[in-house]
């Protein structure tokens, strides 16, 4: 019978697998040891239940029947915010097919068939970096919601109380909700119909 005996070099790793592995162990408290320790018994109560919104948001100016509440903001996912950068007020933008190059992408599809919005019936005609509401007045990017509900006020009204759109945490702290323009293209709000993903199997 032949016994292994290591040289040198194998026995001095050997030496430090075993002593530096140890080490390591010895400061780790197992997941056994962690229960068998913990004194108090669960508490559902500590668990946390207000998650906090890491997204940008700001203060409705609407109220619904809880009071005040909070919207997802758009201005920085507006690509070309802001506007004044090119349309300085009271001055035209003198550019030859200046729209085609910087707002081609832009297509209505938003309004009865023939009979589509044009841009400044949403958009401040003066200061490119307003919407605008029927009566003139300046409406923020922020709160489109205003712009939406003076045609869709029913949609609106379901908007306020939690009935369309989508409450962005769960139902602990602030309420904050989706934007009307974060879910629909203001251009093109219809979604595009889609086959489903899956179909039933049928039952035997
Ligand atoms: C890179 C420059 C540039 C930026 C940025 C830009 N625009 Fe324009 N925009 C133009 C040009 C050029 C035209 C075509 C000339 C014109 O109508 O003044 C135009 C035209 C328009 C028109 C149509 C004008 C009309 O009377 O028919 C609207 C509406 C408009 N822009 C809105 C916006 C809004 C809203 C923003 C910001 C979100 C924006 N633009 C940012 C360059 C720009
Ligand atoms: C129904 C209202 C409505 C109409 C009509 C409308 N817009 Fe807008 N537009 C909006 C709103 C609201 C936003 C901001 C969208 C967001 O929050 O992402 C916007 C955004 C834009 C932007 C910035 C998009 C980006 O991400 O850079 C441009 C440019 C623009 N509109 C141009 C136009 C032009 C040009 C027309 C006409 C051809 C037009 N809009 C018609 C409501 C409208
Ligand atoms: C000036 C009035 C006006 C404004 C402002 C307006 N819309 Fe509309 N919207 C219309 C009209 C008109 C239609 C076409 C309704 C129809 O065909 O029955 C429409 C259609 C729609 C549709 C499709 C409805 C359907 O039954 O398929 C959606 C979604 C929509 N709008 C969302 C929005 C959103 C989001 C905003 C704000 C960014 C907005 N609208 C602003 C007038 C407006
Ligand atoms: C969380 C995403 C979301 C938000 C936020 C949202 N919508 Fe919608 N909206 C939808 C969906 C989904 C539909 C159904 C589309 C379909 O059936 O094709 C819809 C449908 C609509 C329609 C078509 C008519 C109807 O009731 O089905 C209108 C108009 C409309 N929304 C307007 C608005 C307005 C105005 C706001 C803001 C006050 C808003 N939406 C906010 C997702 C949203």
């Amino acid at each position: 019978m032949k016994i292994y005996f290591p040289n040198f070099f194998q026995a001095l790793l050997l030496i430090v697998l075993f002593t530096g592995g140890s080490a390591a162990f010895a400061n780790e408290k197992s997941f056994i040891d962690e229960i068998k320790g913990a004194d108090a018994p669960f508490d559902n109560r500590s668990v946390k239940l207000v998650r906090p919104v890491t997204l940008e948001t700001v203060l409705a100016k609407e109220e619904y029947q809880g009071g005040a509440f909070r919207v997802l903001a758009r201005k920085q996912h507006i690509e070309r915010y802001k506007c004044s950068s090119c349309h300085v007020p009271g001055k035209p933008v003198l550019v030859q097919q200046g729209f085609e190059l910087t707002h081609g992408d832009v297509v209505i599809n938003h309004g009865r068939k023939g009979n589509e919005l044009s841009c400044i019936d949403c958009h401040n005609q003066e200061d490119r970096d307003y919407l605008e509401d029927k009566k003139g007045r300046k409406i923020d990017f922020d709160h489109s919601y205003q712009l939406c509900g003076q045609c869709h006020f029913r949609q609106k009204r379901d908007w306020l109380g939690g009935a369309h759109g989508k409450r962005v945490t769960n139902w602990a702290g602030d309420r904050v909700v989706y934007n009307c323009a974060s879910c629909h293209n203001p251009h093109s709000p219809r979604f595009e119909k889609r086959f489903p993903a899956t179909y039933s199997v049928p039952l035997n």
